[in-house]
């Protein structure tokens, strides 16, 4: 039996509790060694730990695969929800299992965000570009996502198409440099804020930030929301 769960945005607080039940009583847990290193408290002492690298990624799942097959309690972990810009590694499983596996949602990065900066998901795209293949159709679409008066909450991709970049990209392509840009890192966590205009993103982010890129100004009452919550 083999499952893969979403592990929420990092704080153990955000998994959910078939999330947790399910890493706990598993025989082998596997993931990248980030989202291994949110959950380890959870992992049974008993258990085998498969540490994936994206060099070894092939190699470690076909392992979980072979004790998969052979009757033991699988679990791979993802970082926040699966379906977020999780779809690429769980191909990958499923390719090393021969057939579809069974996934367990977690609460997304961008489910955090758009509560901390108070976004409906009605008025909102969704982009990853931390992906592999060719970003050139993602970028399309959040330039056709905001000519269309919606926001967007991006992923960027580590590291060459980071929150300066995309700002730069987005408005070198047409977007108005007035948008207002919020880029919040390690959400959960050590969390951080940065917000300010399309035109004028930082080059300093970390790969654990998300970017909001509004159609409108925030409210004033937003604002203030923000700054209490920004030391968190
Ligand atoms: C491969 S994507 C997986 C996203 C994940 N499936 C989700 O739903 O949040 C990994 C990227 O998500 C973003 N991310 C994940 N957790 C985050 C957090 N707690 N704070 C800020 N960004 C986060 C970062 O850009 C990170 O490099």
């Amino acid at each position: 039996m083999i499952t893969c769960v979403g592990v929420g945005p990092g704080d153990l607080s955000y998994i959910t509790r078939k999330g947790a039940e399910l890493i706990h009583s598993a025989e082998v847990v596997a993931g990248f060694d980030s989202v291994l290193n949110m959950v380890a408290p959870l992992i049974s002492s008993s258990a085998e730990v498969f540490r994936m690298t994206y060099r070894d990624q092939v190699e470690q799942m076909a392992r979980v695969a072979e004790a998969h097959h052979n009757g033991k309690t699988c679990v791979v972990a993802f970082m926040g929800d699966i379906h977020f810009s999780g779809f690429q590694l769980l191909e990958r499983v499923e390719s090393a299992c021969g057939h579809a596996v069974e996934t367990v949602p977690g609460i997304s990065s961008a489910q955090v965000l758009a509560s901390r900066a108070r976004v409906c998901f009605d008025e909102t795209s969704f982009i990853t570009f931390h992906r592999r293949g060719d970003l050139e159709p993602f970028k399309r679409h959040l330039l056709s996502a905001l000519r269309d008066g919606r926001n967007a909450i991006v992923i960027p991709h580590p590291w060459d198409f980071m929150p300066h970049a995309i700002g730069s990209h987005l408005v070198q392509n047409g977007a108005s440099p007035e948008h207002s840009v919020e880029v919040w890192e390690n959400l959960t966590q050590r969390q951080s804020q940065w917000q300010g205009r399309l035109d004028s993103v930082p080059d300093t982010f970390s790969d654990m930030s998300i970017m909001l890129i509004r159609h409108r100004q925030p409210s004033s009452c937003y604002q203030t929301v923000t700054m209490e919550k920004s030391t968190k």
